[in-house]
């Protein structure tokens, strides 16, 4: 099969590379178009009208380069900018094109029911009665965690934390040390608010911060268990697919574009992932 539509897959920046391991995993016959907006990296600090605007401008053009279906591999755009793409634009746009997200698959394994019609999902065993979600300033104030697993799973508590700058850090490569320091901070925040029991989960709510995993995994108090968006991700892209087999793309190599400076992006990413993603700007 070509590689002519390939499935799209979009972040502010770096984050998404883990989305993107996790699918390519998982999906090794599928064919990825990444898009990061390093240009305009990080989303988390930016107004919902920014990230609307840029959100929308991403999807757009991985639409014009023949992708059907985008997935937001973003929390934060998620967050602020799915519901109005989904219930205006896209409709009127592009009515046979989709747009995915991360954050709705998250919502459902952690309430254990479907985002749409809310039946119970045979495949999310709900285990954690309390979850810690870390996450951008923006999708915190979005209140769309608490709000759509409360929706669902109302017995479920859902606390959350910013995490403000830790993105952006990430993205200027600062140094370990000074990324763990702020991830330890934040959880020092969350647990001063729990004393007696400390949350049963906790969600990476960024898809930034599975770079530094070890560093949540490290400063979380020994019994949280930490919950894997990318293969959360992936296994309900898994699904789709099967339920829309028009959307599959066919084989190809991935391939890697960037609104910001393509060979700086392409040598951070190698080091964050281990693999090599050679990016080159945007057409
Ligand atoms: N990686 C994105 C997220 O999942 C955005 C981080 C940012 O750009 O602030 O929220």
């Amino acid at each position: 099969m070509t590689q002519a539509q390939p499935i799209g897959v979009f972040d502010s920046g770096h984050g998404g590379l883990t989305i993107l391991a996790a699918l390519q995993q998982r999906l090794p016959d599928q064919h990825f178009l990444y898009l990061g907006d390093h240009a305009a990296a990080p989303y988390g600090e930016r107004t919902p009208e920014e990230i609307y605007a840029r959100t929308q401008a991403a999807v757009e053009l991985l639409f014009a380069l023949d992708c059907r279906l985008v997935i937001l591999a973003c929390n934060t755009a998620a967050a602020v900018a799915m519901r109005r793409l989904q219930q205006g634009w896209l409709a009127r746009t592009h009515p046979t094109r989709r747009v995915l997200g991360v954050l709705a698959p998250m919502v459902e394994a952690l309430s254990g029911r479907a985002w749409t019609g809310g039946q119970p999902l045979p495949w999310h065993r709900r285990t954690a009665r309390s979850v810690a979600v870390f996450a951008t300033r923006r999708t915190v104030e979005s209140g769309a965690y608490p709000r759509e697993v409360a929706a669902r799973a109302p017995s479920v508590l859902v606390d959350q934390e910013p995490c403000p700058g830790l993105a952006g850090a990430i993205e200027r490569d600062l140094a370990q040390g000074a990324l763990a320091d702020m991830v330890q901070d934040a959880i020092q925040r969350l647990l001063a608010r729990h004393p007696s029991e400390p949350p049963q989960a906790a969600v990476l709510g960024c898809t930034h911060y599975p770079l530094v995993a070890d560093a949540f995994a490290a400063a979380l108090p020994a019994g949280v268990r930490l919950l894997s968006q990318p293969n959360v991700v992936a296994e309900s892209l898994e699904r789709y697919l099967a339920r829309h087999p028009r959307f599959h793309s066919g084989t190809g190599e991935p391939r890697f574009l960037t609104t910001g400076d393509a060979p700086r992006v392409s040598a951070l990413a190698g080091r964050f992932l281990g693999w090599s993603a050679r990016f080159s700007g945007v057409p």
